[in-house]
């Protein structure tokens, strides 16, 4: 293994997670989103939880952009397997886990207690349960660009860029919109059982080791994606 790289048992909360500079992904993801706003201190651990994980999906999709960018401008192929595995990532944690808690808890919470952003929460909710289906979509690009090569470079990269914008302005109307109104309005229950099914999500990219299962998958992306999300070299 070369020097550097971190392997299946060495301290991966330690390597890839030390990584993600969270302000950092979250003012990059500020700007691609047009103005995600800077985050009030958040009091409950669920709101935190979401916000991280908001950043690590914001990294995770902004390194892709920037592994493409790069590959196009050498005119080479991208490490497929990689790229794969850090797809295969976002729709295991966030689509599986974060989306997911979000409308069957969190939306349900806040329609109960307020008539306030019911249109928005229809949008996002409506955002969610298509989730799946746009990274299917991203996911076949990725594999007609891997089986056919250049020709489909192109088609691959405008799936990728429509999938990192809709999900960075979803993000920010969520921080902007959503988890003020929750600071506001749900009650003391309401919170106790946020914070803990939120705090079971553990997502590998929020600082948590992953379960063993997850090992070979992060330390995969760990040595392979370049800086901010790896140790690869930077970009
Ligand atoms: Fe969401
Ligand atoms: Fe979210």
């Amino acid at each position: 293994m070369p020097p550097g790289q971190v392997g299946v048992n060495a301290s991966i909360g330690s390597a890839l997670w030390r990584g993600i500079d969270i302000d950092q992904a979250r003012a990059a993801a500020r700007r691609d989103a047009g103005g995600m706003q800077a985050p009030p201190l958040a009091t409950h651990a669920a709101v935190r939880i979401i916000r991280q994980e908001h950043a690590a999906l914001a990294a995770m999709l902004r390194s892709i952009v920037m592994l493409l960018e790069q590959h196009r401008r050498k005119g080479t192929l991208p490490d497929f397997a990689v790229l794969r595995a850090m797809l295969f990532y976002v729709d295991e944690f966030p689509e599986q886990r974060h989306h997911r808690k979000e409308t069957e808890l969190l939306f349900p919470k806040l329609r109960a207690r307020t008539p306030m952003s019911r249109d928005l929460l229809d949008k996002l909710d409506n955002d969610h349960a298509w989730g799946e289906r746009r990274i299917r979509h991203v996911e076949h690009a990725l594999l007609a660009f891997e089986m056919l090569g250049e020709p489909r470079r192109e088609a691959f990269e405008a799936a990728m860029g429509k999938y990192v914008d809709f999900y960075l302005e979803h993000m920010a109307m969520e921080e902007r919109e959503i988890l003020p109104l929750a600071e506001r309005v749900l009650s003391d229950d309401d919170w106790r059982e946020l914070d803990e099914a939120f705090g079971q999500n553990r997502d590998p990219l929020t600082g948590h080791v992953p379960d063993l299962a997850y090992n070979a998958l992060f330390t995969r992306i760990v040595n392979s994606v370049p800086a901010p999300i790896g140790l690869g070299p930077s970009l």
